[in-house]
């Protein structure tokens, strides 16, 4: 049923949009195509590459010591009241082959040639022309591309911010903790914690993702990533790990370390630290457990 808004006729309020994210993988492989026994194939193969056989591992697949990538391209709309569809997920497939990957194509060609500070530079320009490349065939429907350059560290790009790129990246400490609340009786935290109760405490490896929000630069360069991860190695890693969170952390002695309270207490240790490197926290994820993970935006 469509429902009108009291607050006029205005199309928005009538609308049912849906946010579709699709993820593409793929690899830029350095050897040259032409020299592999695949191309020789005649059906389905385009610009030298191989035919679609596995688009779910990577479309290309990895030849050699190729790069692997994963595009995450998320798009907003309403969904056809015939079809049901919204887009077409393959017209995104096709939108990021034929557009997205031959511009990565000649960027990375082009940066291996060069030295390190000309990749810096590609990377912010890169993620805005990903973008912008995906528009005009998706019908201006993208919202944000995400970028993975390794399973623990991506980019993110808003189409509403394109001066802008979210920058995650993870990391890892171990600690020991005690859940206990003092203002409760021990018959009490027995049965709110548990086993996390136990008075000598317990341990969990955690991981840690710290987004931050980086601003491109005139030249296209981002913040490099290994500036904030010497920055989380000194604030936050150093003084957590393999410690006994509730006894050696002074953050931690009169606030009981859930995995609540440990991302509110990396948000504040890196919130002004972040600052000074020219960027903005943006929000702090921590796993306590493969299955647990808690988020914390600083609002
Ligand atoms: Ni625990």
């Amino acid at each position: 049923m469509i429902c009108r808004s009291g607050l006029g006729t205005n199309d928005r309020y009538n609308r049912h949009v849906v946010h579709l994210s699709r993820v593409v993988r793929f690899c830029i492989n350095d050897s040259p195509v032409a020299n592999s026994p695949v191309d020789d194939q005649p059906s389905g193969s385009d610009r030298g590459h191989p035919p679609r056989h596995n688009r779910f591992s990577a479309w290309p697949p990895v030849r050699g010591f190729g790069r692997y990538y994963e595009l995450h391209v998320r798009c907003a709309g309403e969904a056809d009241p015939v079809t049901g569809y919204f887009l077409n997920i393959s017209h995104i497939d096709r939108a990021v082959e034929t557009r997205v990957l031959p511009h990565y194509e000649q960027v990375i060609a082009q940066s291996s040639e060069q030295p390190n500070p000309a990749a810096d530079a590609a990377l912010g320009a890169l993620m805005r022309n990903t973008v912008a490349l995906l528009q005009e065939p998706l019908g201006n429907s993208v919202t944000e591309a995400r970028l993975d350059l390794t399973p623990y560290h991506n980019l993110t790009i808003r189409s509403r911010e394109m001066d802008h790129v979210i920058l995650r990246q993870q990391y890892e400490f171990a600690a020991a903790h005690r859940l206990h609340a003092d203002a409760l009786s021990d018959e009490e935290n027995l049965a709110v914690f548990g086993k996390c109760n136990n008075p000598s405490g317990h341990g969990h490896n955690y991981r840690v993702e710290v987004a931050v929000r980086t601003p491109i630069q005139a030249d296209g360069r981002l913040l490099p990533v290994e500036r904030l991860d010497a920055l989380v190695a000194r604030e936050v890693v150093e003084k957590l790990d393999h410690k006994h969170l509730n006894l050696d952390v002074p953050q931690f002695a009169k606030v009981i370390p859930s995995v609540e309270n440990i991302a509110k207490v990396i948000h504040e240790m890196l919130t002004e630290p972040v600052a000074g490197i020219g960027v903005e926290l943006t929000e702090v994820s921590v796993w306590e457990t493969g299955k647990t993970v808690c988020t914390y935006r600083g609002d």
